[in-house]
């Protein structure tokens, strides 16, 4: 069995992220999502709009992702392939080459991201379009 993992925030989901994410398990048997916890999102100055517990949920029923397991610092990578003995490590590529150092660990792809749609662009709209 092939093992995927992928790595995100995945706030208000949106159609770049299920091309994303049904790419990703189609490279193998099993996709882990590994998300973004809310601290680890104030530490990089982001807030989601939903909590980790909210944005967990709505992923686990996708039928795409087998598995959610929280993100709490840059630094946790190595041992979650290696913890959950991934095959692949998937990225969009607005991080191509940011990841390179797992490729001692597993295969590691970055795939190409879905033009003119993200978690940013969607929240700054509604906010500008409130009736
Ligand atoms: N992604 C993608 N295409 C998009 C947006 C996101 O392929 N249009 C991918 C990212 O490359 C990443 C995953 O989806 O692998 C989760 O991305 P995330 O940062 O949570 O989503 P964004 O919409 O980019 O969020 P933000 O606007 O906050 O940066």
């Amino acid at each position: 069995m092939k093992r995927v993992i992928t790595y995100g925030t995945y706030d208000v989901l949106h159609y770049g992220h299920i091309n994303l994410l049904k790419r990703a398990k189609s490279l193998g048997d099993y996709l882990i999502v590994a998300l973004s916890s809310d601290e680890f999102n104030a530490l990089k100055n982001k807030k989601s709009y939903y909590t980790y517990e909210q944005r967990k949920k709505i992923l686990e029923s996708l039928r795409y992702v087998d598995l959610v397991i929280p993100e709490h610092d840059w630094e946790q990578k190595i041992s979650d392939v290696q913890k959950y003995q991934a095959d692949i490590f998937v990225m969009g590529d607005d991080w191509k080459g940011k990841f390179d150092f797992l490729k001692d660990y597993c295969e590691v792809i970055y795939l190409p991201r879905t033009p003119d749609v993200s978690s940013t662009q969607t929240k700054d709209y509604l906010t500008n379009n409130k009736t």
